[in-house]
């Protein structure tokens, strides 16, 4: 009877799960991380789940940092041009946002902010929860929108 067969005694152990490489979706790489925060108890709504003004106020900031860069001083919110909440918020998220410039005007800048969260660490998955598109216009000390200076 032949001997049971046993695995040479060089193979290599077997490499434990990434659990990055197995996520469904992986946080991008092509955009700038622009702000990073774990939503608190406080800011949970009457279904249990974030609050969604907590996830716009997260996203105007995020989404002011490269505008500021451009501006190079004061800028001010002027609309809100797209805002969908993709998937519910849960307690325990660490979101990301990430940022890209969508357009460059005379006195504004308007920019497309993605979210993801980062959820269950034990089996993690990353899902993109919020997508917006915000334009942000430079002020004077006046409030009036002055020219963006040159890049
Ligand atoms: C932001 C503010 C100074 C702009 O003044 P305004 O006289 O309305 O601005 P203008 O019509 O001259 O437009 C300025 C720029 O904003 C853009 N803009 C104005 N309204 C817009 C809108 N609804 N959607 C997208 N862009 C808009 C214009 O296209 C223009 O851009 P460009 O110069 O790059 O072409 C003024 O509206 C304001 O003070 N709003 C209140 C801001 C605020 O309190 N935000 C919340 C807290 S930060």
């Amino acid at each position: 009877m032949p001997a049971p067969e046993s695995a040479p005694p060089d193979t290599p152990p077997p490499v434990p799960a990434d659990p990055l490489r197995m996520a469904p979706l992986t946080l991008p790489g092509d955009r700038e991380l622009v702000l990073r925060v774990m939503p608190l108890p406080a800011d949970l709504n009457a279904n249990g789940d974030i609050f969604g003004g907590w996830i716009m106020a997260q996203v105007d900031l995020a989404g002011a940092v490269l505008p500021s860069r451009i501006a190079r001083g004061r800028i001010a919110t002027v609309a809100v041009n797209q805002f969908v909440f993709k998937q519910a918020v849960s307690l325990g998220d660490l979101l990301s946002f990430y940022a890209r410039i969508q357009r460059v005007g005379k006195t504004s800048v308007t920019v497309h902010v993605e979210v993801f969260a980062e959820r269950n660490p034990a089996d993690l998955q990353v899902v993109k929860v919020t997508e917006a598109s915000i334009t942000y216009v430079a002020i004077d000390r006046e409030g009036k929108p002055r020219p963006l200076p040159a890049r």
